[in-house]
């Protein structure tokens, strides 16, 4: 209880700078557009871990929740560019209706662009008012994974695989990127914010190694065991674009079996890290049996 009470008093520290980033300006509709994919709903997986990540090193959140929330930007762009009718073309996101059905495809694409590029000033911005090049190094990392080292990258190999057979390889690739670059990225930059280095934060990436695979499995998954109630997205959006998924190539049961090893690789390595990693060990542990 003391745990998840943490957990909500995490999302709210969040949300209170988001909305604080997110003020409508002028043009309103692009900021009406940004926020109301922000604001959906939506898990906060990403700046959770990236302030946990933080925490587990010793190092003071406050720090982080300029990266935290940039990341949450950059996965948000990165949902309502992957709902496009260019790609998934999927109607439903975090229960409503998709950035492009709200609004219109022009807008959903600039807001995307909106989210990514404000993620970027955002960050800087807390590096130019603490002039640390740890922070610099952490946002530069933020790129990578969300760039050419990670979610761009691994979407761009899934959209391409489409209608196509693809082997065990290439399926990692796309799991590892599009879904696990964020994932590491908040790990590493969380643990970088807090001033970690070397092994410490090498250690970070092989635990967003395992959870990002797992977490794609899972999404794999419940894509078509869910509902769309629950999900707050579409189910069978992967049957219907002819993906092949972690399910597709191994079936629903070794999907399950590799998605409990692979998670539970990632609570071991966060356990072996000590007392300050608690929290993260229990949020890591508390994804296994999630729902949405
Ligand atoms: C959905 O991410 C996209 C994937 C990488 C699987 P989440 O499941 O974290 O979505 P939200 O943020 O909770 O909406
Ligand atoms: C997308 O994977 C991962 C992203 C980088 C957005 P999916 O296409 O499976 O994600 P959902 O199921 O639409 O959330
Ligand atoms: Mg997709
Ligand atoms: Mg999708
Ligand atoms: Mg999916």
């Amino acid at each position: 209880m003391e745990f998840k009470n943490k957990l909500n008093e995490r999302i709210e520290l969040i949300d209170k700078a988001l909305e604080n980033y997110l003020k409508p300006k002028y043009p309103e509709r692009l900021y009406e557009a940004m926020g109301y994919s922000v604001f959906a709903g939506g898990k906060r997986l990403r700046p959770v871990l990236l302030l946990s990540a933080c925490e587990a090193v010793g190092g003071n959140i406050e720090d982080a929740v300029p990266f935290a929330c940039a990341l949450e930007m950059i996965h948000t762009y990165s949902l309502i560019h992957d709902d496009l009718p260019a790609m998934d073309n999927d109607d439903f996101r975090r229960g409503k209706p998709t950035c492009h059905k709200q609004f219109d495809e022009a807008l959903a694409i600039l807001a995307g662009d909106g989210l990514l590029t404000y993620a970027f000033e955002v960050m800087l911005e807390a590096v130019c008012a603490k002039k640390d090049i740890g922070l610099a190094k952490a946002a530069k990392l933020i790129a990578n994974y969300s760039g050419s080292e990670g979610m761009l990258v691994g979407q761009v190999v899934d959209v391409e695989s489409e209608g196509t057979k693809i082997d065990d390889k290439t399926l990692m690739y796309i799991h590892d990127n599009k879904t696990g670059g964020l994932i590491k990225a908040a790990l590493m930059a969380g643990a970088m914010i807090g001033g970690a280095h070397g092994d410490v934060v090498r250690n970070f990436e092989k635990i967003g190694y395992n959870m990002g695979i797992a977490f794609q499995i899972k999404d794999d998954i419940l894509d078509v065991t869910s509902t769309t109630e629950v999900l707050g997205k579409p189910v069978l959006s992967d049957v219907k674009n002819d993906k092949q998924t972690y399910v597709s190539l191994y079936g629903l049961d070794n999907a399950q079996q590799d998605y409990e090893t692979l998670s539970n690789g990632a609570v071991k390595l966060i356990n072996d890290m000590g007392d300050k990693a608690e929290f993260l060990a229990w949020y890591a542990e508390s994804l296994i049996n999630r729902e949405k």
